[in-house]
């Protein structure tokens, strides 16, 4: 339980994804009474059982105690959840249409029900991620549709004082920036918040909600407030690809991007974020949202020449590890290559996107066999490619190896102990994609250490008699 919001609000939350039932939880140990709403019928009874569909580190646990303080409960029932509702958060998906773009269908849907349906002012605030425009049309949806029922919002005495219906429902959009695996923390001590709305009244309404969170506050109209989300996400994987970029160079030069990364974070220009080389971003957000955003400037007819390359390098950079393979151990038919982490990071069992799907079925189709081990997302890769043979251990993935690929940093997998892992293969290569293992430590064993971006004559290997590395 969170300190108790002196102020408590009734909060309805539609669709219990993951934004929707993080959020909901968090504001519900804030002392809120929130009700979420799900159409997905076994899912709302999971959730009603008490338990999560999803891994988020202590989301279960918050969610049953809000369940036992009687603070938040699960329903089907829009239109009783309505009823009572001050605040009205839409966090239903966005998925990736066939051409980039978002796919409105299920914000717009529901914002329809939602006219349909009010029968007291609300507060209606968008969480989903959604392109530039998006809120303001659905303020307009939702005017037009009030208007049509603006006898039977007298009738039902809910007009307010200025007779403009649309204050019935003021519309705000609220970007999220939570991560998988720290989206707790991240809801309850975020960098910021970020509050798209003109109206006085919202707003004040909306710093109550937010009064348990000591965050500073940017206010904002409500298309540069879904401008900032987009742009958050889109420089995050920039960030990403050009340090990929950097380290394939570095690779090729003899240097290091190890200490490349570090020297460009000591600038607090730069900063020390999200400059950790590897296998390339996946996930439900970066993959999504930099292609929506690209057909957003595509639609207003801008080319966004460094967000094409960001997308292209990252597809690019998830096929590294393949060329690794083939430049140090050839042709691949016939060998057995340990995938060591399928989560597209660690602390999920979020497959989607993830570079372990492009590695595998790569690998698969060039005749290796692939064994990959994953403490939580093991099953879905394993649904997504049937192909691929389930360890239930690493030591298991890696027995009779010739090849281990580690994809995400579990710390499990630091706490392998090298003279074990070297024992078990069959072969000698290590790729390190996430630059995460103790090159030192492996090399000492016999193991043939290869990361991303790494400069070789550091890392102790092959040496020639001048002592120069035989790559430099
Ligand atoms: C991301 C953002 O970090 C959140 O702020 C945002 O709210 C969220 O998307 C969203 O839009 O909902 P998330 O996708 O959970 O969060 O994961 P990140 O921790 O950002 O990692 C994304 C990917 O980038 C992962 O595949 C990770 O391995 C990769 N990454 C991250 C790198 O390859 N290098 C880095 O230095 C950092």
């Amino acid at each position: 339980m969170h300190e108790r919001n002196g102020n408590p609000l009734s909060i309805c939350v539609v669709g219990a994804g993951y934004v929707g039932l993080t959020t909901g939880t968090v504001f519900a140990s804030f002392g809120h009474s929130v009700t979420i709403v799900e159409k997905d019928v076994s899912k709302l009874e999971t959730l009603i059982a008490g338990n999560v569909p999803i891994f988020e580190p202590g989301l279960e646990e918050l969610m049953n105690e809000d369940l036992q303080n009687e603070l938040l409960n699960f329903s089907s029932d829009l239109a009783s959840a309505l009823e009572k509702a001050q605040v009205v958060f839409v966090a239903v998906g966005t998925p990736s249409s066939p051409d980039g773009s978002a796919d409105l269908r299920a914000v717009d849907a529901v914002s329809d029900e939602i006219a349909r349906l009010l029968c007291r002012p609300i507060v209606l605030v968008i969480k989903s991620t959604v392109p530039i425009g998006t809120s303001d049309a659905v303020a307009g949806r939702i005017r037009k549709a009030l208007a049509l029922r603006s006898d039977e919002l007298a009738a039902l005495g809910v007009l307010p004082a200025s007779g403009r219906v649309e204050e019935l429902c003021e519309v705000v959009f609220c970007p999220e920036f939570l991560r998988e695996g720290k989206a707790l923390l991240d809801l309850v001590h975020p960098h910021r918040i970020v509050i798209g709305t003109e109206s006085k009244a919202a707003l004040d309404l909306l710093k109550r909600l937010f009064a348990s969170i000591d965050a500073p506050i940017l206010v904002t109209d409500r298309r540069s407030a879904e401008a900032i989300k987009y742009a958050s996400n889109a420089f995050l994987a920039t960030k990403i690809s050009f340090v990929n970029e950097m380290a394939n160079l570095c690779e090729m030069t003899g240097a290091d991007i190890i200490d490349v990364a570090v020297g460009m974070g000591m600038d607090d220009r730069i900063g020390d974020k999200f400059l950790q080389a590897g296998v390339g971003y996946g996930g439900s957000c970066f993959p999504k949202d930099t292609k929506a955003l690209l057909s957003i400037a595509e639609t207003a007819g801008y080319n966004f020449a460094i967000l094409k390359a960001v997308v292209a390098v990252n597809e690019r950079q998830k096929r590294r590890v393949i060329s690794i393979l083939h430049d140090t151990i050839g042709d691949l038919a016939g060998t057995r290559i340990a995938l060591l982490g399928l989560a597209f990071k660690p602390e999920t069992d979020d497959i989607r996107e993830a570079p372990s799907i492009v590695v595998a079925q790569e690998l698969l189709q060039q005749g290796a066999d692939v064994i990959g081990y994953d403490p939580q997302a093991a099953q879905n890769l394993a649904n997504e490619i049937p192909g691929i043979v389930i360890a239930s251990s690493a030591e298991e993935a890696i027995d009779g190896a010739d090849a281990i690929v580690l994809l995400t940093e579990w710390n499990e997998f630091l706490r392998l102990d090298p003279a074990d892992v070297k024992s078990r293969m069959r072969g000698d290569l290590l790729i390190d994609g996430r630059n995460v293992l103790d090159p030192e430590r492996l090399i000492q064993v016999g193991i043939r250490y290869r990361g991303i971006g790494r400069r070789m004559c550091n890392l102790g290997d092959v040496r020639d008699p001048e002592g120069e590395c035989e790559s430099c």
